[in-house]
């Protein structure tokens, strides 16, 4: 893999950088500065080399149409005030942007695409889209370790049409993550959770040989729970999962690994509601299902307690409501208490879980906090993802 690092000469080229600013946003407002912060790096790095710098990053997933909520503008806004340099966002349709029409001001260093995933072409991997973004810039740098596990136009198909490179964040994470698969202290336990349920799921049954538990929270244990032929009412759920499940719990009976769901739950009539503690077979059809109960906090806290190692990605509940955040909180406390006295190795991934732990201000407090979510469980997986294998 060729790192931008070890590039000689980076003077008045310009680079197609991709980052992934996937950041949280309510209402325009950024609630998670952290994935932003973790590329400051590279955009120093590259500004000291004097290179011209062409941002490329999603938010959400506008499924290839315009929405104007997924704007990059406030990102971009962020990050104009944290490395103090003025940025132009480019609103242009990317396929009547020319090369020569960028940096004309001499003084302009960076510019930032629109939400790439406005385009239909990115998620398709297409190779003219790929083609045209190649020809606005003279290297690629894929510094977005945490989109790497998507086989889109900027993350892959580009990397066909351009000199590319590894950044500095990604590089970062691939080795941390590489560390902790090799050296691994077992019991392992994985705590996943989050609301991303079609990514994930599919990857469980490949973590069970690796793994002595693994914990389901967050919106894809509603889909065990439902499963199990308990009622979810009108909470978060995916379609036609009942053969993966089936699987999950078949595997996990060949190995010596054992899979929890919740066992109790807290739920709400909406998402601004206050909590109720449910019994399984006590959710009504008007329920949503929004954090794990205290019975299965306790059941999590004595699996954490036993583990030597634990990996988490994705919180238990909708931690936006703090009635429903306590779930989250009581994992991450309880993972905090075991780092202090070192009884631990932990490791927390993705936006969300992130976020999480910087409410209760306590980033420090685990030993790697990876800015990935899917990829990070894809790597774990043992994987080689797409967007590393096209730099390789
Ligand atoms: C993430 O948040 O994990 C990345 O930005 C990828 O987002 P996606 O799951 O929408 O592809």
């Amino acid at each position: 893999m060729n790192r931008i690092k070890d590039h000689e000469n980076l003077n008045h080229k310009k680079v197609l950088l991709r980052l992934d600013l996937n950041v949280p946003l309510k209402n325009g407002i950024i609630t998670d500065h952290t994935r932003i912060d973790k590329i400051l790096p590279i955009i120093e790095f590259l500004l000291n080399k004097n290179s011209k710098i062409i941002i490329i990053s999603h938010v959400g997933r506008p499924k290839g149409k315009v929405n104007k909520e997924l704007s990059l503008k406030p990102i971009c806004e962020s990050l104009e005030k944290k490395i103090n340099k003025k940025i132009k966002i480019l609103n242009e349709n990317i396929f009547e942007l020319k090369k020569d029409d960028l940096f004309k001001n001499s003084k302009e260093q960076i510019v930032f695409l629109e939400n790439i995933r406005f385009y239909e072409e990115e998620e398709k991997n297409d190779q003219n889209f790929s083609k045209h973004l190649a020809e606005l810039a003279d290297l690629y740098v894929n510094d977005a370790f945490s989109c790497s596990h998507r086989a889109h136009a900027s993350v892959c198909k580009i990397t066909e049409f351009l000199p590319s490179f590894a950044g500095l964040q990604l590089e970062t994470e691939i080795n941390a993550l590489k560390k902790v698969t090799t050296e691994i202290k077992r019991p392992v336990t994985c705590i996943i959770g989050g609301s991303k349920i079609s990514t994930k799921i599919g990857i469980i049954k490949n973590l069970i040989p690796k793994f002595d538990n693994i914990l389901i929270v967050g919106g894809m244990a509603n889909n065990i729970i439902k499963y199990k032929g308990n009622p979810i009412g009108k909470s978060i759920s995916e379609d036609n999962c009942e053969t993966i499940i089936e699987e999950i719990f078949e595997t996990s009976n060949n190995y010596s690994c054992k899979i929890y769901y919740p066992e109790d739950v807290l739920v709400g009539k909406n998402m601004n509601d206050k909590s109720r503690i449910k019994k399984l077979d006590e959710i009504t059809d008007d329920d949503f299902i929004l954090d794990i109960g205290p019975k299965t906090v306790n059941k999590i806290k004595d699996i954490i307690e036993k583990s030597k190692t634990v990996l988490w990605n994705g919180p238990a509940g909708y931690f936006e409501n703090s009635n429903f955040a306590k779930g989250s909180y009581e994992i991450a406390k309880s993972i905090i208490k075991k780092n202090k006295d070192k009884s631990i190795y932990s490791v927390v991934g993705g936006g969300d879980t992130i976020s999480v732990i910087n409410q209760i201000n306590a980033i420090r407090d685990f030993n790697f906090v990876s800015t990935a979510g899917g990829a990070f469980l894809e790597y774990l997986e043992g994987k080689e993802l797409p967007g590393i294998k096209a730099l390789n």
